[in-house]
């Protein structure tokens, strides 16, 4: 049987135009659109058409190629272009603020700009290249975070996981999900517990479809109940992915990781991270650095367009929270699983 998951690609450069899976419209519909133009596609980060650290970061590569194809029709001077492509590259790093696999990804749009000794056409050529490279790259990464991940999984262990890491958040394969999926393979009695993950419910709308598309055992659990599972002794350990990760090791991940860091730690529960090493920020000490995206009230007040609360109550949306790097057991990596001490093992995985 072919899975689902390599059946898909989540993002893909054609021709002249990225093609991804319209993730606002899952679980109902799975439908791919085209993104035409650099703005469209600033947008349709923004919107979360697409969305997932690792899927924005090539988004953000894909609407530079986007934004130099349509310079490319101005008839400027090289000069000219080029400063303008920086700009708009800039712009595109901004849709949104968290992951920082989009300023990673647009900064190495940014230094094939930079470095190239072609002419305008040339460097158009150079760009769509780099972007499908980095597809390319994004796949073969997931599945060593899998196989790495794979390594430390019980026996018919119950993984519980939050928001969607998964194919769908990345080109293909998935960091947490990837896990997941490589230990699947090695044993078919892992099974899954999928926070819903409020207020998107990336965790219901994404995960379980894309888990039970690949027939891997899932159950759905609401985000208040993941304690009462660990305290009955259901869950064996916690995967989940990460949006930005500082040189200490603390990381930012979808609303409601910390809580269940937090949890996991009460009840002695292994809880790991999966993330490509381009999700970790050197630059900054601490999660304390990490801007936290703050999302549309609308989201927390209603469910598919119903308002779920009263009308003129209060409401606050951060999108992600940040969990110290003291409640993380192993950052699964490409280049096998980080350790405390954080600052140590983070440093010494770039030095090699
Ligand atoms: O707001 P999203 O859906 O883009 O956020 C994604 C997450 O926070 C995921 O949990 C994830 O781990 C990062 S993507 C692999």
């Amino acid at each position: 049987m072919t899975e689902f998951h390599s059946k898909i690609k989540t993002i893909q450069w054609i021709d002249n135009y990225s093609k991804m899976v319209d993730q606002t419209l899952l679980p109902y519909e799975f439908k791919y659109i085209n993104i035409t133009h650099g703005k469209q596609m600033f947008d349709a980060i923004k919107n979360m058409i697409v969305r997932g650290a690792p899927a924005i970061g090539v988004a953000g590569a894909h609407g530079v190629v986007l934004y130099a194809l349509e310079l490319e029709k101005e008839n400027l001077s090289r000069d000219e272009f080029v400063k303008k492509l920086i700009d708009k590259a800039d712009y595109m790093a901004t849709s949104r603020p968290t992951a920082v696999n989009l300023m990673w990804a647009v900064e190495k749009q940014k230094e094939v700009i930079k470095n190239s000794e072609s002419d305008i056409k040339g460097i158009v050529e150079e760009l769509k290249q780099n972007a499908i490279k980095l597809e390319d790259e994004d796949i073969a990464i997931n599945k060593k975070i899998g196989d790495y991940g794979a390594e430390i999984v019980p026996k018919g262990a119950v993984i519980l996981t939050h928001c969607n890491a998964g194919a769908l958040a990345t080109v293909g394969y998935g960091t947490a999900l990837g896990v997941v999926r490589s230990a699947f393979a090695n044993d078919p009695t892992v099974q899954v517990f999928a926070d819903e993950t409020r207020p998107r419910q990336q965790g219901a709308r994404i995960t379980t479809f894309e888990l039970t598309m690949d027939g891997i055992p899932t159950t759905l659990i609401t985000d208040g109940m993941c304690s009462y599972f660990m305290k009955k002794g259901i869950i064996d350990m916690v995967v989940v992915g990460a949006d930005r990760i500082a040189a200490n090791g603390d990381t930012a991940n979808k609303i409601g990781t910390y809580t269940v860091a937090i949890s996991a730690k009460y009840h002695n529960i292994p809880f790991y991270v999966a993330a490509p090493l381009s999700t970790i920020d050197k630059s900054i000490k601490t999660g304390d650095e990490i801007v936290i995206e703050e999302r549309s009230h609308d989201e927390v007040t209603h469910i598919n367009g119903k308002l779920i609360c009263a009308p003129d109550v209060n409401v606050i949306n951060p999108g992600f929270d940040v969990t110290p790097h003291e409640l993380i057991t192993g950052i699964i990596t490409e280049k096998g699983i980080l350790r405390p001490d954080y600052n140590k093992s983070i440093a010494e995985v770039f030095a090699k």
